[in-house]
């Protein structure tokens, strides 16, 4: 149910438009109020009249309306709701939100707001290939924006291919997770996940073999439960969970000077494969294979982000969860790692390379806490991460 839900729904100029309506009549059998705003393309494929009828309420359209303006400005718009939904999502709309123009109301208020923001896109099949689209999604999702569609199919343009807005019952489906009130809802968390990258000249890099996939399956599930993620992510293989903020860094410091910048949180996990050295003076230029012999790298050693976050005087998130990567010993390894850095939580892991953890699709973690170790058996990183969003969400609360 979407009872006292507020929905403020931006029409977008596409065929879809039609299927638009039926979403209106929908979410108010749920018990949710639906403000709509129709943009100038979208009046073209369904008229102010019908949208206005179904939702009960006036439909705002127009930028510099001053009755609008003095009823309720602009920016009050975007504030009003618990949810803005963007349904059809038009290539031009997804490319306004991920440049930040703001030339007519749905693009201001899409601007102003600081509501989730849910997007149907709804376009033809080369518009959602091309590079510029993709380039958009990828800006969009990193945003924070969650996608529902679009769904592959017959096109109203006679092609084939994704790009049909997706149907109204999943629409409906997407509204409701969106706002549901999982455990972790208002909470900040901070995951950062993947491999660094240490330069040692401009063409060369030292890396390690994480896949970002354990992180990655953490911010998912912590997003599932309604946390605000902020996922700071190395060079990771695997792409990152919708609906979370992603930033993207190269090198242990750009990881830590990431992290600083996200406090305060109320958990951080800390599941990247953070690179334990850099070479200290990375070179500006190729390194050449010289007569005079082979060159000499010389390290110096990264800051430690776990450690940095667990020993903090102030901004201390409440929780503090690291991964011990271990070949030998690992409970053992794993509780002095834990004292060491003054972290809250171990997730400990065996990596040696017969146990196809490193890079692969399971994990068999030992969970070590102050109340001492926990072994949890061989599951895939879906669930590891799925328990132990649901530890975190217990912990926090
Ligand atoms: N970590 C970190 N910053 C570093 C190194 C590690 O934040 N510079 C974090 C990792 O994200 C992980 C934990 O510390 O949560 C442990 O990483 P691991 O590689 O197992 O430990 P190290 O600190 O590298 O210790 P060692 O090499 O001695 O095993």
């Amino acid at each position: 149910m979407l009872s006292a839900k507020r929905i403020l729904l931006i029409i977008g100029g596409g065929i879809a438009a039609y299927k638009t309506l039926d979403l209106i009549r929908r979410l108010r059998e749920r018990g949710a109020s639906v403000t709509p705003v129709l943009t100038r393309a979208g009046a073209e494929f369904v008229t102010p009249l019908a949208v206005s009828a179904l939702a009960g309420q006036k439909v705002f359209s127009d930028l510099f309306d001053l009755t609008d303006e003095a009823e309720m400005g602009h920016i009050q718009l975007s504030r009003s709701a618990d949810l803005i939904v963007v349904a059809p999502a038009t290539a031009d709309l997804m490319a306004k939100m991920a440049t930040g123009r703001a030339d007519d109301l749905a693009s201001t208020v899409l601007l102003a707001t600081d509501t989730p923001v849910l997007i149907a896109p709804a376009m033809n099949v080369r518009m959602w290939e091309h590079p510029a689209t993709q380039r958009n999604i990828a800006v969009l999702k990193g945003d924070g924006i969650t996608f529902v569609g679009p769904n592959a199919g017959d096109m109203a343009c006679g092609e084939h291919g994704p790009g049909r807005m997706a149907e109204v019952p999943e629409i409906l489906s997407a509204i409701e997770t969106a706002l549901g009130d999982g455990p972790l809802k208002g909470q900040r968390v901070l995951v950062t996940s993947g491999p660094t990258h240490e330069p040692i000249d401009p063409v060369r890099y030292i890396a390690n073999r994480s896949s970002g996939a354990q992180g990655t399956a953490i911010a998912r599930a912590l997003a599932a439960l309604g946390a605000h993620v902020v996922f700071v992510t190395g060079p990771a293989t695997v792409p990152p969970p919708d609906g979370v903020i992603v930033i993207r860094v190269e090198t242990a410091q750009e990881m830590l000077d990431a992290v600083e910048a996200t406090l305060p949180v109320d958990a951080a996990i800390c599941a990247a494969a953070v690179a334990d050295w850099r070479v200290s003076s990375a070179s500006d230029h190729k390194i050449k294979k010289t007569k005079g012999g082979l060159p000499v790298l010389e390290f110096a050693e990264n800051p430690d982000i776990l450690a940095t976050l667990s020993q903090k005087t102030t901004d201390r998130p409440r929780l503090v969860v690291g991964f011990a990567a271990e070949t030998n010993d690992v409970i053992a390894n794993a509780t002095a790692k834990r004292a060491r850095k003054g972290c809250d939580w171990i997730v400990a892991n065996d990596v040696r390379p017969d146990t196809g953890i490193m890079g692969g699709s399971e994990n068999a973690v030992t969970l070590i806490t102050a109340d001492g170790a926990e072994d949890w058996p061989r599951m895939g990183k879906d669930q590891v991460a799925t328990q132990l969003a649901a530890r975190i969400a217990t912990a926090l609360s």
